[in-house]
């Protein structure tokens, strides 16, 4: 077992619903602890940078559309296996196939409006982190390299 960190966002459907907090609880009492986050409100520009693996999908447009539609928590997470942790928490992509107690179950509507996101590999956790927080603000919280 090693610590390992992951990126995550509340997306726009849950903090609207207003179901951040729980959210962020339902990760930390599964052992991932928040090091660094944020609100943000996505541009088209972000939002198209960061989902830019599916740009030639035809739920791009209306994955864009969402993620911009209104704030998103972003945060850094760290625990022990913390990227397929969070994955586990979270549940399957689609909220109506999700297992039963999953973030993604118990606080999204469908295969988009979905609650969260989660990193899927160390690569993209360290791009993922990097899109959002530079160096300097994850230094000033204490959070090394
Ligand atoms: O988020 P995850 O890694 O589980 O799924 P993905 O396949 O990487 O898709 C990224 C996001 O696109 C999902 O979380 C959904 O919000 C959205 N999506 C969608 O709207 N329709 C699909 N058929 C698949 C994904
Ligand atoms: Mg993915």
């Amino acid at each position: 077992m090693s610590k390992e960190r992951t990126f995550s966002i509340v997306k726009p459907d849950a903090v609207l619903a207003g179901k951040t907090g729980a959210i962020v609880q339902h990760l930390t009492d599964g052992g991932l602890k928040p090091i660094a986050m944020k609100l943000v409100h996505l541009s088209q520009e972000q939002a198209k940078g960061f989902y830019h693996v599916h740009r030639e999908r035809p739920f791009f447009g209306d994955l864009v559309k969402f993620m911009t539609s209104g704030p998103c928590l972003v945060q850094v997470l760290e625990g022990e296996n913390a990227i397929a942790k969070n994955r586990e928490l979270m549940g399957a992509t689609d909220s109506k196939k999700a297992a039963a107690g999953t973030i993604r179950q118990k606080f999204g509507t469908d295969i988009e409006r979905n609650a969260a996101h989660g990193s899927d590999a160390p690569e993209t956790a360290k791009y993922e982190i990097g899109f959002f927080f530079s160096g300097a603000e994850l230094a000033a919280l204490g959070v090394t390299p």
